[in-house]
């Protein structure tokens, strides 16, 4: 077995999803589709190929369908079954027996850092991914939860993957303070949550991807609630930078914040395309479409 072996990943999915309403008024937006499936299958997936074996699930009132679609549902696999339909089998089938979930609850949404805290009792003492179920990210043959596992691996650090962040969008993010280790790793030494551009420390923001040893559970009790009484996760990650125990890896693919509504729809498009039976005739449909704009 490697040492330090990361089996678990979070999936923090107790949010109020405002910015998708109104879909996401009794639909979990996690559980919204792209093409044909919903979008948190495709970060669970990204998990599985990263060798994660233990998806937890942070949920709230109103989301048991994440629940339930990981979930084996008998009826409608013998079904499946008995007509034959073995492609429509295998799909239903895909994940729910090769990943084990569990699932905690966040009472309130409190934030990201409160969510994850959640799940403290269920990680136990070993590093853990942290996953964002409402951002997709693409990166054919190299997942990108495998290149902070990677990272974290060589630097026995938490890391969190970061992207270069145009300066319209630098007040959504978290901006990081750092020095460059090697290629596409950094060591971090601060960061701010949602500055203004004049205030970022840098044009690198912190994306919907983390690596989290232990320490980050310390790290969010020492965290104060900030606006709204929500605990931030850029402040606990903030706190461990400022004690030397973060890095950063900017990360290679292409990411999709579907839990925007343009995020979504390039998301769409994005995977409608890559589609092994959909994408040649999406994309002959889509160049006449544009001709007609
Ligand atoms: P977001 O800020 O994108 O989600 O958080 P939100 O709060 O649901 O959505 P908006 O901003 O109102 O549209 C990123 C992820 O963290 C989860 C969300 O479910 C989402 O998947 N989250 C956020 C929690 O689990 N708990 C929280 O208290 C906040």
């Amino acid at each position: 077995m490697v040492k330090n072996k990361v089996r678990k990943a979070v999936f923090p999915a107790a949010g109020l999803g405002t910015r998708f309403l109104p879909a996401s008024k009794s639909i979990p937006k996690e559980m919204i589709t792209v093409v044909d499936k919903p979008i948190i299958q495709y970060i669970v997936e990204e998990a599985v190929e990263s060798g994660v074996e233990q998806v937890i699930l942070v949920t709230a009132r109103g989301k048991s369908a994440l629940e339930d679609h990981f979930d084996k549902v008998y009826e409608l696999e013998d079904l499946l079954d008995r007509r034959g339909k073995k492609d429509l089998l295998e799909a239903s089938r895909k994940l729910w027996n090769m990943i084990e979930v569990v699932s905690v609850r966040q009472h309130e949404p409190l934030g990201l850092g409160h969510a994850f805290y959640c799940a403290k009792q269920v990680v136990g003492d070993e590093p853990f991914l942290g996953m964002l179920p409402d951002d997709m990210v693409d990166s054919p043959g190299y997942p990108c939860a495998k290149q902070l596992i990677d990272v974290y691996h060589k630097y026995d650090c938490s890391v969190v993957a970061l992207m270069k962040t145009p300066p319209e969008l630098i007040d959504k993010y978290g901006m990081v303070k750092f020095e460059q280790v090697e290629g596409n790793v950094v060591k971090m030494f601060d960061c701010v949550e949602k500055p203004r551009p004049a205030d970022a420390p840098s044009d690198l923001g912190i994306v919907a991807r983390y690596l989290f040893t232990p320490e980050i559970f310390q790290a969010l009790e020492e965290t104060k609630p900030g606006v709204g009484g929500e605990i931030q996760i850029t402040d606990a990650i903030a706190n461990l930078a400022r004690k030397g125990r973060m890095y950063g890896c900017i990360f290679s693919g292409e990411r999709f914040d579907a839990g925007d509504k343009f995020g979504y729809l390039q998301a769409t498009v994005h995977y409608a395309l890559k589609h092994p039976e959909l994408g040649a005739r999406f994309s002959d449909w889509l160049k006449q479409y544009l001709k007609k704009i």
